[in-house]
């Protein structure tokens, strides 16, 4: 089949070096030839606007994987009303762009009608993880975790990767899909990449974007908040290094939606470093950008 002749708008497609698929059979097909010919499959599930973290992830599996599927999708299911999904940044031709220039092999790139055809009622739900830090009913809810854990379980059925990337920037969403993999047996090894953060400290995100130049200088305060947090632990206590934090982000006018440490696996309440990792995660509103970080703290 000769990509490059089919019309635009077609699927398959090939675009800046990359082939773009819109419909999961015919990636399901390419999917299918690759697998039969012995070759590994890594997914990257994005929704697009990519930025360092993005690439991070999308080299590491180039590294691994003979074959390397980038989703790109919006997930509206994951976004409660009064969210940004209408603002959400997008710019399909930059994405396809920057994953051409970092090995990927395919772009899934569906429209919402094939994520979620008309009658569409299922839900995927992870119990127990997804009611704290974001999912507190008085942030963003367990809504959203529903959102990314249907469409993630989705992604692996239609993919069906060896490998799947994620980012420990979002460190709760990692725990989470880490639990549904187990919970519903998908035979995929899940890899957490570190936060890419830009020279001062602020972790990348899609949503940086949304930040003014003053805003832009007083969200450096969370990661900030961070490193004091992990310092206090380790020099003093748990509680010291939450204090400090917040110090840090009291100074820069910065309210935490939440500030907490917990387990960094079952997400459950910590008192104090207890030979077992510690994630110490913080969600602040700075300008127009809700913004999230958060420090993994080894033993
Ligand atoms: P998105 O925000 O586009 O992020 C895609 C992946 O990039 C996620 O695994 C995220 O953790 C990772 N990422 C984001 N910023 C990062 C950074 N600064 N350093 C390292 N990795 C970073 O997360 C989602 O999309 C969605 O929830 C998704 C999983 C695609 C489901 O819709």
């Amino acid at each position: 089949m000769d990509l490059m002749n089919l019309a635009p708008g077609n699927s398959p497609q090939a675009r800046s070096g990359v082939t773009f698929f819109r419909a999961k059979d015919e990636l399901r097909a390419a999917l299918a030839e690759a697998r039969d010919a012995g070759r590994s499959i890594g997914l990257v599930p994005t929704m697009g606007s990519l930025h360092g973290g993005h690439l991070s992830l999308l080299r590491a599996a180039r590294a691994e994987c003979d074959v390397v599927v980038m989703s790109l999708f919006v997930n509206p299911a994951q976004f409660g009303p009064g969210e940004d999904l209408d603002r959400y940044p997008r710019d399909e031709d930059r994405d396809a762009r920057l994953a051409a220039e970092a090995g990927v092999t395919f772009v899934y790139a569906p429209p919402v009608e094939e994520v979620y055809p008309e009658g569409f009622s299922t839900r995927v739900e992870v119990e127990g993880l997804t009611e704290v830090f974001c999912g507190d009913p008085a942030r963003r809810g367990p809504g959203h975790f529903r959102g990314v854990a249907t469409v993630v379980a989705k992604l692996f059925n239609t993919v069906g990767p060896d490998i799947a990337y994620f980012g420990q920037k979002d460190a709760q969403q990692v725990a989470a899909i880490r639990r549904m993999a187990r919970d519903l047996d998908f035979p995929v090894r899940i890899e957490a990449l570190p936060t890419v953060r830009e020279p001062d400290g602020l972790a990348m995100s899609s949503r940086n974007a949304c930040l003014g130049p003053e805003d832009r200088k007083r969200a450096v305060a969370l990661s900030r908040a961070l490193r004091a947090a992990e310092r206090g632990a380790r020099a003093d206590s748990l509680g010291a290094g939450i204090e400090a934090a917040r110090h840090e982000l009291e100074a820069a006018g910065i309210e935490p939606e939440y500030l907490e440490a917990r387990d960094a696996e079952d997400l459950a309440p910590v008192a104090e470093l207890n030979g077992r990792p510690v994630l110490v995660a913080v969600a602040a509103r700075v300008g127009g950008a809700r913004l999230i970080d958060n420090v993994l703290i080894r033993p």
